[in-house]
């Protein structure tokens, strides 16, 4: 399966990809706050594109203008998404390209072929306590707190950590989308000159509180 966004191809992990992996996921600053340890060397990201990023629904996030792999997406059954319908998102993307609302882009996506095409009722998606950008990402994306976990081992890095749980259902996604698709309306409207900057303000104030009593902020 292939995916596409405005600026991203997400596509299957490839043992050709070892060396651009490598290249990202030997960063001490990329791994870790995920939970994994940084790559040791080409070979060893060889060995991690055949064990790991080769399951099912995991893509090489891709900027269409260079082709090569600068991060990975994907969609994973554990103990937090355990039934039939639902799957856990886990993304990173090397640091050069931190900033530039990469792995926002690459969820969207993801969200819409986890709802649409795979017919998921719910995506969870956890951060580390005190991982600010991942948090940030979730929120961005619209995802809602569910719980917190102490104690949670992770033993690659011998470390015990904290994480925090948001949750996407179905229906919440639908009004994300809904929503999205009105404040687009509305930019067309106004870069048209077709309305008003006050009766923007106005039409994007009431959009706002429709979503608000529909429980999206
Ligand atoms: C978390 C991560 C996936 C975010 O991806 P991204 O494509 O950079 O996402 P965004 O561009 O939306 O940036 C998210 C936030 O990171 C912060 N940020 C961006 N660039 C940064 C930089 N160079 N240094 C520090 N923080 C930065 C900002 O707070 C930003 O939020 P904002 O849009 O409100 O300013 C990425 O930082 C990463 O891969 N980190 C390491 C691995 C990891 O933590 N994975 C998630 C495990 S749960």
């Amino acid at each position: 399966m292939i995916l596409e966004t405005k600026r991203l191809v997400l596509r299957p992990w490839s043992e050709d990809d070892a060396e651009e992996l490598y290249q990202c996921a030997r960063d001490p600053e990329v791994g870790p706050p995920a939970g994994w340890q940084p790559h040791l060397s080409v070979e060893n990201s060889r060995e991690i594109i055949r064990d790991v990023l080769s399951a099912p629904e995991t893509f090489a996030v891709c900027l269409k203008e260079r082709g090569t792999p600068i991060g990975s997406i994907g969609l994973h059954r554990n103990d937090l998404a355990e039934k039939d319908d639902e799957y856990e998102l886990g993304y990173w993307v090397g640091r050069p390209f931190w900033g530039q609302g990469i792995i926002p882009e690459a969820s969207r996506e993801i969200l819409r072929y986890a709802f649409e095409d795979l017919k998921m009722n719910r995506i969870w998606c956890g951060y580390y306590d005190g991982n600010e950008k991942s948090r940030r990402v979730q929120e961005k994306l619209g995802f809602v707190y569910h719980h917190t976990t102490d104690g949670i081992e992770i033993k690659q890095l011998q470390e015990i950590r904290t994480g925090h749980s948001n949750l996407m259902t179905k229906e919440r996604w639908q009004k994300v989308q809904l929503f999205l698709r009105q404040k687009c309306l509305l930019n067309t409207f106004l870069d048209n000159c077709a309305i008003s900057q006050a009766q923007y303000d106005k039409s994007f104030g009431d959009l706002v509180e429709l979503m608000k009593m529909h429980g999206v902020e």
